[in-house]
């Protein structure tokens, strides 16, 4: 008995010695994104009620968010501190080091050690992503709402580095089509927060309303932010979104829009707002027609198709309310880029109009292509003139590439423009159009626009178009998904289209593109769903 016993213990210590039951372990590890190096470290260890968050100065709003979310499920006090009472307190400890730069502006490093977790990051972005992987880490019921006794909080013995390959992961969220308040928005931050997604494109305006309380313009909101019914033949009741005279809509005032923009930047998700322009603009011009070519009439209608309403590029007092539009949004939101749209401009309207030719003629432009073109060079000179960054859909640089803008790609031009030295965000429809359908049979899915992205196709995306040279590949910013709701009324909905597609391409934009695995994330998901569910956030299969 004792002999084998022995040889039993000694193929033990052989297997781990040779690193076998290390990658058994660290293959159950369910990340997501994956991380860059998962080193075994043997022994892990259990969070206990004695456990404290250790953080000074910097730190600490990073403990205190930690703290908020262990507390719920486990009961336990988690006090953070700058200080523990003895050197040896069980203790999670969250440090900032910018010798740590080898892992870059959002990297961080996660060791789990016999008394406790240590986290170390340059910058408390990574700090934040190492509690978030800390947080996968445990048993999956931390992410409860609730307390939960019947299970040991168990972190496995592991060393992570891990870093981001690109620094634009985004989501884009259409609320003009539908509405969604701001405490859904941001629910929306938070589940982005959890997949280490960093980038917040939020579509503002377009065609079936505007959302922005704009102080100088009030009749933006006042009239162009309501229309009579929910639109696109969805059930009255598909969504709460209704003013107290019936109508549908809503917007968001200034003060929310600050708090949502608080909220991110607590979470480090920067918030890039999209202000529609030349096209996409009828609830604008619905509020203020002035700013429309002569003779249009306009109306929010989702029936019978979509109208399109076009500012006039002839008129000067068309430059002052975009520029007096943006110059309140420059203060809203802190970030560098400000998304003017510029997708999907119906020309004919400049075709038939008098003034808009004559500015053709004057300006020796030969299409309406280009005249949108000298259009989004003339916003591009302001947005700088602020210090800020243009960024546009595809088409902006149809007519000729604006200046130092930087292009966001849906159907092309990507390649190009970053092969001409222009900073590019990838959103292929291929690959990155959340609106579309996850499965082909129709009637097994809420009503979607069309199209079909299974989340296989998601996870094939890479940000990086083949064969683009180095130096220009350097120029992709990274990657977005894009989720347009003409067919998604409300929060629940958001979120079905989101997940697990979203975390597919938080992975294609924060994991190394070699070692991909589709079947490996499919293992992951199948773990990671059971968060979902407990933190209640609605997914598809
Ligand atoms: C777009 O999908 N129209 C950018």
């Amino acid at each position: 008995m004792a002999a084998s016993f022995k040889l039993a213990g000694l193929l033990i210590w052989l297997m781990l010695a040779r690193g076998y039951l290390a990658a058994a372990e660290s293959h159950d590890l369910a990340i997501i994104p994956q991380p860059r190096q998962v080193d075994w470290m043997g022994a892990g260890w259990q969070l206990g009620p004695d456990a404290v968050l250790v953080a000074r100065r910097a730190a600490q709003p990073t403990a205190d968010w930690l703290a908020q979310h262990l507390r719920p499920a486990t009961g336990y006090d988690f006090p953070v501190t700058a200080k523990p009472a003895r050197e040896n307190t069980a203790q999670i400890a969250l440090t900032l080091d910018p010798g740590l730069d080898q892992v870059g502006q959002e990297g961080y490093e996660l060791t789990v050690q016999t008394n406790g977790i240590r986290l170390r990051a340059p910058t408390p972005a990574g700090l934040f992503y190492a509690c978030q992987t800390l947080l996968q880490l445990l048993p999956s019921e931390i992410f409860a709402t609730n307390r939960v006794t019947n299970v040991a909080w168990q972190v496995p013995g592991v060393r992570i580095t891990d870093w981001p390959r690109f620094k634009w992961r985004g989501l884009m969220l259409d609320v003009s089509r539908h509405f969604y308040p701001p405490n859904e928005v941001e629910r929306v931050l938070d589940e982005m927060a959890l997949h280490k997604l960093n980038t917040f494109h939020w579509h503002l305006t377009d065609d079936q309303g505007w959302r922005i309380e704009i102080k100088k313009y009030p009749r933006l909101t006042q009239v162009g932010a309501w229309r009579d019914d929910i639109g696109f033949g969805l059930p009255t009741n598909a969504s709460t979104a209704y003013g107290a005279d019936g109508r549908y809509g809503g917007y968001y005032t200034q003060s929310a829009i600050k708090e949502v923009v608080q909220y991110a930047a607590a979470r480090h998700i920067t918030v890039v707002p999209e202000i529609e322009m030349p096209g996409h603009a009828t609830a604008a011009l619905v509020a203020y027609p002035q700013y429309g070519c002569s003779g249009q009439t306009y109306a929010i209608q989702m029936k019978g198709g979509v109208f399109h309403g076009i500012y006039d590029p002839a008129k000067e007092e068309t430059y002052r309310f975009l520029e007096d539009i943006l110059t309140e949004v420059f203060v809203l939101f802190p970030g560098q880029y400000v998304h003017i749209g510029g997708d999907e401009v119906r020309k004919e309207t400049w075709h038939q109009a008098a003034d808009c030719q004559a500015l053709m003629q004057r300006e020796g432009l030969k299409s309406e292509a280009e005249l949108q073109a000298w259009f989004t060079r003339r916003m591009e000179t302001f947005v700088r003139s602020h210090g800020k960054t243009l960024i546009g859909w595809t088409e902006i640089a149809e007519g000729g590439m604006p200046k130092e803008a930087a292009i966001m790609d849906w159907i092309g031009g990507g390649r190009e423009a970053a092969a001409a030295g222009r900073d590019v965000v990838m959103s292929p429809t291929k690959y990155c159009y959340l609106d579309h359908y996850q499965n082909t049979n129709h009637a097994a899915e809420p009503k979607a626009i069309g199209g079909y992205l299974p989340l296989a196709q998601v996870y094939q995306f890479d940000p990086v178009p083949a064969d683009l040279e180095p130096a220009a590949a350097a120029h992709i910013l990274g990657g977005q998904g894009n989720l347009w709701t003409e067919y998604v009324p409300n929060l629940g909905q958001v979120e079905y289209m989101f997940w697990p597609r979203a975390a597919a391409l938080a992975e294609v934009t924060w994991s190394a593109r070699t070692g991909r695995d589709f079947t490996d994330f499919q293992r992951r998901w199948g773990s990671h769903v059971h968060r979902l569910d407990l933190a209640g956030i609605r997914h598809h299969d």
